[in-house]
């Protein structure tokens, strides 16, 4: 299984991926850790806390930034409501660790062999920013950076960018920079997770432990979305994990990527070179079209495996 590190910032679709992750035997998960993003550090962290303690394992919660390295986060509550669940309620989850999440990413590569750990990162890019900013040689540790960020066309937060890529742009941008390999889920990949009525009642009908049922209603209590159609909402977040468990359910293609970094409108936008404009080499994998039925098959398969 491959080593891995989910960077999350919990959400209700952070939460999905979660749980996606824990039951799969594919990743060997070392360590969750959680930044502010879809609502402040204190509930994203309780809330990691409790997704983890729900399935039982004892991975370590580690909490980290509260803020970009410039700004303030936003939050997105009209998404996953004040408390970032969507006002689903778990039990409180097992302590978290008291360190801080860059220096335990980085413990956990330096314990890796080279190219050998992975790297998730479902939230604003933050606190895996800060891992690798300080210690720029553990990039060598890393076989796979995957990132849920970034559109190639419009965004979901502001005209132009999606929420991650807006949260904190700068840390995007240099993981982008770092040279790993990295995998780029954007938007127009996890808008085709369609989370749609009739797909949550086939997860529920899967009965399942406690978790299964936690995720069903967490799913249903998440509004549709206005771009979507009102069919639904898109489970953005787990399409980054399911990545690394059943890479043939994607389509993909090699690109450059470029952050737009600069104060204006245009902020926090990846401008994604699908067509080879520019002459930049192109080393991000952009997963452009996804297995939606398998997808939500995988999905239940594994959740109904958890407690
Ligand atoms: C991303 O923003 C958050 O609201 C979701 O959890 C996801 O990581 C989608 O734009
Ligand atoms: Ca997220």
């Amino acid at each position: 299984p491959r080593s891995t590190i989910i960077d999350c910032d919990p959400g209700t679709d952070d939460a999905l991926a979660l749980w996606l992750a824990l039951a799969s035997p594919e990743l060997d998960l070392r360590l969750v850790t959680v930044v502010g993003g879809n609502v402040g550090l204190a509930r994203t962290l309780a809330n990691a806390r409790a997704v983890v303690g729900l399935s039982g394992r004892p991975i370590p919660v580690v909490p980290g930034a509260d803020r970009p390295l410039r700004g303030n986060f936003a939050g997105e509550p009209a998404v996953h409501g004040e408390d970032g669940l969507a006002g689903v309620i778990l039990p409180e989850g097992p302590p978290a660790v008291r360190a801080v999440a860059a220096d335990a990413i980085r413990a956990v590569l330096r314990e890796a062999g080279p190219g050998s750990a992975t790297l998730v990162g479902i939230g604003p890019a933050t606190n895996l920013a800060l891992a690798l900013a300080t210690e720029p040689d553990l990039a060598g540790r890393v076989r796979e950076i995957v990132i849920m960020g970034g559109a190639w066309g419009e965004g979901n937060w502001t005209p132009a960018a999606e929420f991650n890529a807006a949260s904190d742009p700068e840390a995007l941008d240099m993981l982008l920079a770092l040279g790993a390999p990295l995998t780029l889920v954007t938007l127009e990949l996890t808008m085709q997770a369609l989370v749609t009525p009739a797909r949550v009642e086939a997860l529920r009908r899967l009965g399942g432990g406690a978790c299964l049922r936690a995720a069903g209603d967490i799913l249903a209590a998440v509004p549709p979305s206005r771009r979507l159609g009102g069919q639904g909402h898109a489970l953005h977040d787990a399409c980054a994990v399911t990545w690394l468990l059943a890479p043939g359910l994607f389509g993909t293609r090699k690109v450059s990527v470029e952050v737009d970094c600069g104060p204006g409108p245009g902020r926090g936008r990846t401008h994604v070179d699908r067509w080879g404009r520019r002459r930049a080499e192109p080393r991000v994998t952009l997963p452009e079209r996804l297995d939606a039925d398998g997808f939500f098959a995988l999905l239940g398969q594994r959740l109904a495996r958890l407690p």
